[in-house]
């Protein structure tokens, strides 16, 4: 695996033929980020990854001083899963002077769930997947419905920029409790990591209600916010929309269910798809 350091040194090895496969991430990486590398060896010649912690992705009180860095076995793991290319430049090769162009994604996508309670998180990831797909020029891009509203958000930037790219989503990985896997699931102590799974059980539930019918949607949001308040979680949303803009859903769309709770002072999120 080659790792470049700069655009110049990435470009110039990119200029060959074959089909680009990428996969951006912020490192720490876990199964659920191999698994795109994995899918990305399905649909290109070349797959190429990144490494870059977004400053403009996080809020002034989140915590991107002290997410989690681990760049050696990054690297080892990219290789052995078959990357053939790692971008990791560091800041001032992404960011040489303060970004004053940025993308801004509407506002429908952006001021709702996740971006309602991060403002200006959508803008920092339009903004740095934009670059970065500049910078790499890929034909498929491989991301996580982990982060559902940041799929639509990038599929939607690609379609409405008319960027030359077909986004591609992958399943959520989860360890066997259900625990969907995230970087910040090693800010859990061991009760609050024994606690953590209720998130996917609950939004399981919920989906499974709903499959078998005759409920009433928001009752459902409501009896899953109080059964976390109870178990000492602190939510920000519950919410049943529909999957193709996570808008309100009208009868016969498509459902998918999420959530983001905060367990002590770690937030996680989920969601699950209803067929
Ligand atoms: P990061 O959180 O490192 O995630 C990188 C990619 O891995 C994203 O597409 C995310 O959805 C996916 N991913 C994370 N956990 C996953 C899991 N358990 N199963 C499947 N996929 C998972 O998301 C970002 O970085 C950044 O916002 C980025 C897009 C790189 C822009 O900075």
């Amino acid at each position: 695996m080659y790792i470049h350091r700069s655009i110049a040194s990435l470009r110039a090895a990119l200029s060959t033929t074959g089909r680009i496969a990428f996969a951006p991430t912020m490192g720490n990486l876990h199964e659920g980020h191999l698994s795109l590398m994995r899918s990305a060896r399905a649909h290109g010649d070349i797959v190429v990854s990144s490494i870059f912690v977004n400053r403009l992705q996080f809020g002034p009180n989140e915590d991107f001083d002290r997410y989690p860095r681990s760049f050696d076995s990054d690297c080892a793991l990219l290789e052995a899963v078959g990357v053939d290319h790692l971008f990791a430049p560091n800041e001032s090769e992404l960011y040489p002077q303060p970004q004053r162009y940025n993308v801004a994604p509407a506002v429908e996508h952006d001021a709702i769930l996740e971006g309602a309670y991060r403002p200006g998180h959508f803008r920092g990831v339009a903004t740095v997947v934009a670059k970065l797909f500049n910078i790499v020029q890929p034909d498929t891009a491989l991301l996580g419905k982990k982060d559902y509203q940041q799929l639509m958000i990038i599929r939607n930037m690609v379609r409405e920029l008319n960027m030359p790219v077909d986004v591609v989503g992958c399943p959520t990985v989860r360890s066997e409790d259900g625990l969907a896997l995230s970087s910040r699931n090693q800010y859990l102590n061991a009760s609050q990591r024994r606690e953590a799974p209720r998130l996917y059980r609950l939004l399981a539930g919920i989906a499974a209600s709903i499959r078998s019918g005759g409920c009433i949607l928001s009752e459902l949001e409501q009896s899953g916010l109080d059964t976390l308040k109870e178990h000492g979680w602190m939510p920000d949303y519950v919410a049943i929309r529909r999957q193709e803009d996570l808008g309100e859903p009208a009868p016969g769309d498509p459902l998918i269910v999420l959530a983001a709770a905060r367990l002590g002072s770690t937030r996680l999120i989920d969601n699950i798809e209803i067929e």
